[in-house]
């Protein structure tokens, strides 16, 4: 069984797809993480977050095993993330390990921008997970405060404008609803309800 979940950053879908994940015995990987591991690399080496060949080269070279979410989680990643996920050699260098990791034996929950659009077409279930852009700043900002980020809430709030606007406007894999997945709203629900109605939609569609 595979899980494809999409949506745009702090809409709740990397604690569902964990969540989910746990609750049908699936893998899970958090595809985030791999365009936040190019863009470290990238600043760890001193090169620009426009160097595209040397994004790639750093691409070519991740290995989902030792992705560590400490140093990858904090909103500056992000914001560079989606500048190396706009590069058609990076997108092009992570397909196959993507694919290979959907194809474990036990099952995968993936979730990310195009999981149900470009990386598992075919998945058994899609998601389209949403919130507002005021609620996910909010959610982002709590998170971020809690482990004594001092970013302030206009500026997690200007960050995911900014990221929503290149992940959606991008031309290769734009953040986009597969027209098969089902658009979960979590607005105004807590991790609870949204779990519940995740369940909800992955046991309808297998
Ligand atoms: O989901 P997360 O906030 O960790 O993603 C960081 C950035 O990585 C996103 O803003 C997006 O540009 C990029 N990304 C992507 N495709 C994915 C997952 C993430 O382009 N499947």
């Amino acid at each position: 069984m595979i899980v494809a979940i999409d949506g745009p950053a702090a809409s709740g879908k990397g604690t569902l797809g964990k969540r989910i994940a746990r609750h049908y015995g699936l893998a899970h990987l958090d595809t985030g993480l791999l365009y936040r591991a190019v863009a470290y690399q990238l600043i760890q080496a001193g090169k620009p977050l426009t160097d595209e060949a040397e994004a790639a080269i750093a691409a070519r070279k991740l290995d989902v095993e030792t992705l560590d979410d400490e140093t990858l989680r904090g909103a500056e990643m992000g914001a560079a993330a989606s500048k190396v996920a706009a590069f058609p050699g990076v997108r092009a260098a992570l397909v196959q390990l993507q694919r290979a990791f959907a194809a474990r034996p036990e099952g995968a929950v993936l979730d990310g921008r195009d999981i149900g659009t470009v990386i598992c077409p075919d998945a058994d279930a899609k998601l389209f997970v949403t919130a507002s852009a005021e609620e996910r700043a909010n959610r982002r900002f709590k998170e971020l405060a809690s482990r004594g980020d001092p970013i302030t809430f206009d500026e997690v709030l200007a960050d995911i404008r900014a990221r929503d606007e290149r992940d959606t406007n991008r031309a290769v894999s734009p953040l986009r609803q597969a027209e098969d997945a089902a658009l979960l709203d979590t607005t105004k629900m807590d991790i609870d309800a949204a779990f519940r109605a995740a369940v909800a939609i992955v046991d309808a569609a297998t």
